[in-house]
């Protein structure tokens, strides 16, 4: 079995692209990645002892280099990762997430039509639905609810969605679509909340709050979500869209006090700032359809997951510390001084 595993030099990708090597001995697994600003080959160093593991700098956008990486490989699978993924950056610049992860899906695409791949994957978000009221703590987000976008970057994974029941419905492209609730674990680049926050802790920075704090996310370790991928393109069904989350609500400010609380830092670091235009008010996911179809339970509770992801940190400084002395610094700047 050949797969195609794109954005795999990024925080979740880089842990499928592990999760796979290591369960699957016999299967090539071929990463594809441009290397942006969150894609980090340090982070692949192990993969590259693997001689079952390739790496190939490409830009899923690029047409003639898919074409002919496809031409090269024959994959049997795709699943597609990459993606401009930080909400952030969208409100800032939207054309790139029109670019890479609206275009560059459609890419992929044609050549998966084109080179007979039998099971093309795409790796959406939580996102696509919109959100939830905080006072209405029933309502979740099942596979039904209808797509409503808030963000740049959540419209273009909402667009890149429908590109895909298309390409299955007018192409009969073998399709699964995945949607999943925020991830943490190793890896995550830290501008995202809880890097960030354990970064800043442990540097002794304030701890910058959007709003109120109390928005709410669905968190999930990211091996749940790499196991919950794996099984939808083994045996998930064609054209289905399947939402992987693990009931795991908590409101943002919780969570940046219990990092404080770990790393034995004053919860005075915390500093409230401007919020987030648009900012989503909460997620929350009912996995049912991936329970009862698949069998999927996520393994991993947050009490142990957080546990395990800060001592990664703690354990893995010279790969934080390497990004965050780089460009990461004028981002830092530009994106908090003024907030
Ligand atoms: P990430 O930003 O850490 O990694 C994205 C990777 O894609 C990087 O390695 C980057 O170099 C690569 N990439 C970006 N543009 C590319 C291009 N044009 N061509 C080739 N490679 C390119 O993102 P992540 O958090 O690992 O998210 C991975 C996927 O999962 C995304 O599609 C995202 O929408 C989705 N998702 C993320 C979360 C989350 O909590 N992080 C939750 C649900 C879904
Ligand atoms: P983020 O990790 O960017 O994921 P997403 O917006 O895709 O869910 O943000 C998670 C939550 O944390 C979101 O409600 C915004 C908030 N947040 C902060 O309060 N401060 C920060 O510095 C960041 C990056 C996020």
């Amino acid at each position: 079995m050949k797969i195609i595993v794109t954005g795999g030099a990024g925080f979740i990708g880089s842990n499928f692209v592990y999760h796979m090597l290591n369960k699957y001995p016999e299967y090539e697994i071929i990463c594809v990645d441009n290397l942006t600003y969150a894609g980090n080959l340090s982070t692949l160093q192990e993969a590259f002892k693997n001689e079952k593991f390739s790496f190939h700098k490409v830009d899923i956008a690029d047409r003639n280099a898919v074409f002919s990486l496809f031409e090269e490989v024959r994959p049997d699978i795709v699943v597609n990762f990459a993606a401009e993924s930080h909400v952030d950056r969208s409100i800032e610049n939207p054309s790139i997430f029109v670019d890479t992860n609206i275009s560059g899906t459609v890419v992929l695409m044609d050549a998966s039509i084109k080179y007979g791949v039998k099971r093309y994957h795409q790796v959406s978000t939580d996102e696509v639905y919109g959100d939830l009221p905080l006072d209405k703590p029933e309502l979740l987000f099942t596979e039904e609810t209808p797509v409503k976008t808030s963000s740049p970057y959540s419209s273009s994974k909402a667009s890149a969605d429908l590109f895909v029941h298309a390409y299955n419905r007018t192409y009969g492209l073998p399709i699964t679509i995945s949607r999943c609730s925020n991830n943490y674990g190793p890896n995550h680049f830290p501008e995202k909340l809880i890097p960030l926050m354990i970064i800043n802790a442990l540097n002794d920075k304030p701890l910058p709050v959007y709003g109120d704090g109390q928005n709410v996310r669905d968190w999930l370790y990211v091996e749940d979500h790499c196991e919950a991928i794996d099984l939808i393109i083994h045996d998930g069904k064609i054209g289905e869209v399947y939402n992987v989350g693990g009931h795991n609500e908590m409101a943002n400010i919780d969570i940046v006090k219990l990092i404080c609380k770990t790393l034995d830092k004053p919860e005075s670091l915390i500093t409230y700032v401007n919020d987030r235009k648009g900012h989503d008010r909460r997620y929350a996911i009912d996995p049912t359809k991936i329970h009862s179809e698949l069998g999927w339970l996520p393994k991993t509770n947050f009490e142990n997951g957080i546990q395990k992801t800060i001592q990664w940190y703690l354990d893995n400084r010279d790969w934080w510390e390497e990004i965050i002395s780089g460009d990461y610094q004028n981002y830092y700047k530009e994106m908090y001084s003024n907030r």
